[in-house]
């Protein structure tokens, strides 16, 4: 027999959302008061991210996707929720742990490629300055730079000052400079956007060749819709919400060729909520009140409208409710 005990135990024994994740962001929530006005840029908004994972992030303008990666980065506190990369805790730290997490653990890329180098300063000697604050020797500096900006394929831009470059070149310095306290993750907010396509993806590709070679888990923001073609993961933000993921994976044929499948798929959270993409929902006029029925390898969703009704696995009766029924008096 079960008792309370048990089953108590048995639930502290249970894994904690995420628990194997590098990144994991539970239920965040972070609202802004301007002017009076309360703004709410995340709203209980779920993600774990594997360590060696690249994990690109969409949405429209205005969806959180700032705010999130400013929370991922230490510049900003939620208001709600919980956040932890590796073993930090972001919503507990002292502005002590603060810096040393932004100097040990994380690397940023920003979207202004003049907030990511200083003017005055060459490519190596950019690359090397947070290893100068970290008290790293010159020698070793140089020499770490040098070899950043090869895997980069901007060595030949060494010596040149972020005005003598162009906005890739700059961009891929960038990533260097990231890369230089051989950080765990790297955080990008759209570090394409000031560029056109053609350069936005040699910089997306740099970004993977990160990924692969050093194994750093990196997580970019971006508005160029090819992205998923350049990742295993995109996840988009809705309304301060994680609402879908575009998995890709890599699929044998028989014939033993190897092709790439990317299936869409829509995001449950952990209280059970899940987005319907507009489309749907205009398309079959879904709003307000719906029905759900329980299939017997699914979940459908139908219009409280009358002559469409569920059929459900077992037979063709209507379900009384999807929240727990309660009896109505008979007439
Ligand atoms: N400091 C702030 N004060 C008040 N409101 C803010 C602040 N920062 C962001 N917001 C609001 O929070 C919401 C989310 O903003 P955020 O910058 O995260 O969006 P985004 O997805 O990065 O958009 P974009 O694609 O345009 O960069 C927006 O409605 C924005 O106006
Ligand atoms: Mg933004």
């Amino acid at each position: 027999m079960t008792t309370t005990l048990d089953r108590l135990t048995e639930k502290a024994g249970a894994p904690a959302f995420g628990q194997d994740a590098l990144i994991v962001c539970d239920s965040l929530v972070r609202i802004y008061q301007a002017d009076g006005i309360e703004v709410q840029a995340l709203q209980g908004l779920d993600l774990l991210v594997d360590e060696g994972e690249l994990v690109a992030i969409v949405g429209a303008s205005g969806s959180g996707k700032s705010t999130l990666l400013a929370v991922l980065s230490g510049l900003d506190v939620p208001t709600a929720g919980r956040v932890r990369v590796g073993p930090w805790d972001l919503m507990a730290m002292t502005p002590a742990q603060r810096v040393a997490y932004r100097r040990e653990m994380v690397g940023f890329v920003w979207q202004q490629t003049a907030r990511n180098l200083v003017p005055y300063l060459t490519a190596t000697e950019n690359v090397a300055l947070p290893l100068a604050l970290a008290g790293t020797a010159r020698r070793e500096r140089t020499a770490r730079a040098t070899q950043l900006l090869d895997l980069l394929g901007v060595g030949y831009c060494a010596d040149r000052r972020p005005g003598q470059l162009s906005g890739g070149e700059q961009q891929r310095v960038a990533i260097g400079v990231a890369l230089a306290n051989s950080p765990r993750v790297v955080f990008a907010d759209e570090p394409t956007g000031e560029l056109d396509t053609a350069t936005s993806h040699e910089v997306l590709e740099c970004l993977r060749l990160v990924n692969r070679e050093l194994g750093t888990t990196v997580v970019v923001v971006t508005h160029d819709p090819g992205v998923s073609e350049h990742v295993q993961r995109t996840v988009a933000i809705r309304d301060g919400r994680t609402s879908s993921e575009v998995v890709r994976r890599t699929q044998t044929r028989d014939d033993g060729t190897e092709h790439v499948v990317a299936e869409e798929f829509a995001m449950l959270d952990r209280a059970g909520r899940v987005q319907l993409p507009q489309e749907y929902r205009e398309a079959l006029e879904l709003s307000g009140r719906v029905r759900l029925a329980l299939e017997e390898s699914h979940v459908s969703v139908w219009p409280d409208r009358p002559r469409i009704q569920p059929r459900t696995a077992s037979d063709e009766a209507v379900p009384e409710s999807t929240g727990s029924s309660r009896q109505e008096g008979t007439r």
